[in-house]
């Protein structure tokens, strides 16, 4: 009977292995930063404007890649984000200080800043 432990404490750890990680409240400013769009005239937007901001805590945006910190703000619905984005929100400025970005360049910005990292391939 006892030796039940030793099968579900290595159960345990496994499944935090699995969801114990980015999605959580882990995600480092580092690993924030480290994060860039794919497209790359989408990433110089990004990197040129929105990344001063959601990769660093002190500026109490949201962090790009951080579930729990988008969760919140995507429950608004995109279109009230992109308003908010655009009028200015806060303590963030009209357009987050970028005068080049389209609306659907806000969109997708702010899609990807709420999408949490994929689990590294190893
Ligand atoms: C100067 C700093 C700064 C920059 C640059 C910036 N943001 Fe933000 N952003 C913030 C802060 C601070 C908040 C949190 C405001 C609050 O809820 O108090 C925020 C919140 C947001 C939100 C959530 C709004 C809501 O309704 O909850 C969105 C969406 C967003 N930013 C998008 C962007 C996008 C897209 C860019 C780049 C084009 C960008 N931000 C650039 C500081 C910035």
């Amino acid at each position: 009977m006892h030796n039940l432990n030793q099968f579900i404490a290595p159960a345990l750890a496994a499944l935090c292995l699995a969801g114990c990680g980015a999605g959580s409240s882990s995600l480092t400013p580092a690993q924030s930063r480290a994060l860039t769009p794919a497209d790359p005239d989408l990433a110089a937007l990004y990197t040129a404007s929105c990344k001063a901001c959601h990769t660093v805590p002190a500026s109490r945006a949201p962090m790009t890649g951080s579930a729990r910190a988008w969760g919140v703000r995507m429950n608004k619905g995109m279109d009230r984000l992109l308003e908010n984005t655009i009028s200015g929100y806060k303590g963030m400025p009209p357009m987050g200080l970028c005068s080049d970005c389209s609306e659907s360049d806000l969109r997708d910005l702010i899609s990807f800043m709420a999408t949490p990292p994929q689990p590294a391939d190893s």
